[in-house]
This record gives C-alpha cells, structure tokens and sequence, in this order.
C-alpha cells in the first residue's frame, strides 16, 4: 500500500511517498530559506505564497522519483497543525482535494506526531516506551512515549525554543539564519568552557524549559566583549550551556519515568554537540540514545506519511471538514 505524505506547516514544501510501514520510496523537500534569510526569520505571508506555487511541483517529484502513479496513492496524510495557518492551509487543502478526487482517505497528521515517526521509520529496534526529546525551530518539548498515540506532555519551554535560541543568537554572532548548523560547525573551534553561560531553570525540579535569559545573557557578553575572534569561544559555551540542560532534564526524565530508551527527534536533534553528549550520558547510566539520520531530524514529509500510515492502521480517518489547527498540541 502506498501512502503520499504532505508536509508545509513552516518553511519546507515536501512530499514522500511510502511503502507500507516502512518503507520510503521518495523523500522531496524543497526548504524556503533563501527566501526568508534577507529577514532573518520565516515571513509567513511569503511562505504561504511560495508553498502555494512549489507543492504541486513537489508533489509531482515525489511520485516521479518512487516511480508510483497517482492512481496507485491509497492514503494522503498531511500535516493539519501545529505550524503557520496560511501555510498548513495550502497542503491541508490540496491533500483534501486529492483525497477528493481519487476517492482515496486522507489522515491530518499532528506535527508534532510526525517528528516521533521519523524515529519510527528508521529505528524498528527501538519501540516505545521512551522519552522523547523534541528540540526544533517551533519547539523543545519533553515527552513521555508510552506507545505511538498515548503521549504524556512532561514539560516544555516557557519562551524560545531550542532551535529559536540558536537561530537568535546566531543573528548576534552575525551568522546567516538558520544558525543552528552554522552555531553546531564554528562551536568545533572554541572552547566550551571559555564563557560561563547561565543553564536556565536546571535546578527546577521539573521539565520545563526557558531559553531565552541565555541569549540575553550572550547579548550583553558580546557588548562587553566585542572581539570577532572570540567568536567561536562564545558559540561552543553558549551550545554547551543549552545542551547540558537538555542532557541532564532528558535522563532526569527517563529515570524517573524508569524507561531505558530515549529518542530525540527535530531540527536540533542534527546537531553534533548534542548527539555526543547524549549518547556519552545515556551510555553511564545504562540508557539507550537514538536519533533519526540527520536528513530526517528536519522536517519532511516521509514523517508524515509514516505518521499517517500508523493512524489508519489504528482506524483513523480525518473528515473533508477537517481545517488547519495552528497551536495544535500533542495530545494524549
Ligand atoms: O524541525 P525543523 O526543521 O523545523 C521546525 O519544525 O522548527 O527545525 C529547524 C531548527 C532551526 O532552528 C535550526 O537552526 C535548527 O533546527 N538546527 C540546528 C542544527 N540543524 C538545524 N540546531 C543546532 N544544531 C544543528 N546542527
Ligand atoms: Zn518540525
């Protein structure tokens, strides 16, 4: 059976097509950024626009590469929330309007759901339960994975998201947006240890996160310390700082919820600082640590598709009704 996965809740226009549970026949993501980098962030009126004028293009590829015809699409899912409302709209209807015209069902997929299952599509080996630390640009949630589709929501951030964090102070470090990977490269050159970063809310006692006294904190070392060449300096402490907490809240997690077995999915689960760390953490305490290959952390429609494919082998069928849900959350 052939599933077509949509995905346009944000920057990236993508479309997969997936065999069965696991199988990925095709995997096109066409990402926006050039267009958004002159403002540092994603306008979200361009976005709209553009991924109104790519999916079909997108789409197009995806099928041409998996070698699969229209015809043969069984399933569409499609990423209905959380995300940009103009964008979700466009993929959200135009799935609905395939779902229509080749009468064929049509799943809305939780986003958030979605990053879970590019897990899924790679590590067969390792089932839930886990914790699964979800750090992208939108987010940096904590959560308990008992099986697929009953989720315990432990906590998550208060302000910036991880990926947001390092996004921002990127553009302080006059790095071009995204940073993430620009922040995760020149971090290689510094020392971690140079600049003593807060490591917001580590003590709380609970699972919630705050990002955004870090880059504060940055801001002001940077005007106190304008200096281009310690650059590299201020990006290792400053990645260092944000991953330790995450490190020690998500292995907090897992033994008090006593799993053995964390997954870390999203944009900022590519990042190499962070993979170290966990998997040298996890390994102490007898904790396995996975991650998705780093060309599925990002968002993508394969997710999506394996996302929906899990659903309707549940019994799940979203209505023609169904209408985007912008702060959509993961629910239990
Ligand atoms: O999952 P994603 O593609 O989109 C959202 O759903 O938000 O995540 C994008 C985020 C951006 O903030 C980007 O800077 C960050 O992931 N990112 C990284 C790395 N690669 C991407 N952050 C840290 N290290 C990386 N290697
Ligand atoms: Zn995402």
């Amino acid at each position: 059976m052939y599933t077509l996965g949509i995905e346009s809740s944000c920057d990236e226009t993508a479309a997969a097509v997936l065999r069965g549970e696991r199988e990925l026949l095709s995997n096109v993501v066409y990402s926006q950024i050039k267009l958004h980098r002159p403002y540092g962030g994603v306008v979200p009126e361009v976005a709209s626009r553009d991924h109104l004028q790519k999916l079909p293009g997108v789409i197009e590829q995806s099928l041409q590469q998996a070698q699969v015809s229209l015809r043969q699409i069984e399933l569409i899912g499609v990423t209905y929330g959380p995300g940009l409302m103009g964008c979700l709209l466009v993929g959200l209807s135009y799935a609905k309007a395939l779902a229509y015209g080749l009468k064929k069902p049509f799943i809305g997929v939780n986003h958030l759901e979605g990053h879970l299952f590019a897990h899924y599509l790679e590590h067969p080996e390792a089932p839930p339960p886990f914790i699964a630390l979800l750090v992208s640009g939108g987010h940096t949630a904590l959560i308990y994975v008992k099986t697929y589709g009953d989720y315990e929501l432990l906590g998550q951030t208060r302000d910036d998201a991880a990926g947001e964090a390092f996004d921002k102070v990127g553009k302080l470090l006059g790095l071009p947006y995204p940073a993430g990977a620009e922040i995760d490269k020149l971090a290689r050159e510094g020392n971690a240890q140079a600049v003593a970063f807060p490591r917001p809310m580590l003590a709380s006692g609970n699972y919630q996160f705050s990002f955004s006294g870090l880059k504060t904190a940055l801001a002001l070392y940077l005007r106190a310390h304008p200096k281009q060449e310690l650059r590299a300096d201020v990006a290792a402490s400053f990645q260092e700082a944000l991953i330790d907490v995450l490190v020690k809240k998500t292995l907090r997690a897992a033994q008090d919820k006593g799993v053995r077995q964390v997954v870390v999915v999203g944009g900022v689960a590519a990042n190499s600082r962070l993979r170290r760390r966990l998997l040298q953490a996890g390994q102490q305490l007898e904790v396995a640590v996975s991650f998705p290959s780093p060309a599925l952390c990002g968002d993508n429609a394969a997710m999506i598709a394996a996302a929906a494919y899990f659903n309707y082998r549940q019994g799940r069928r979203s209505e023609l009704s169904q209408t985007p849900e912008p702060a959509l959350e993961l629910a239990g």
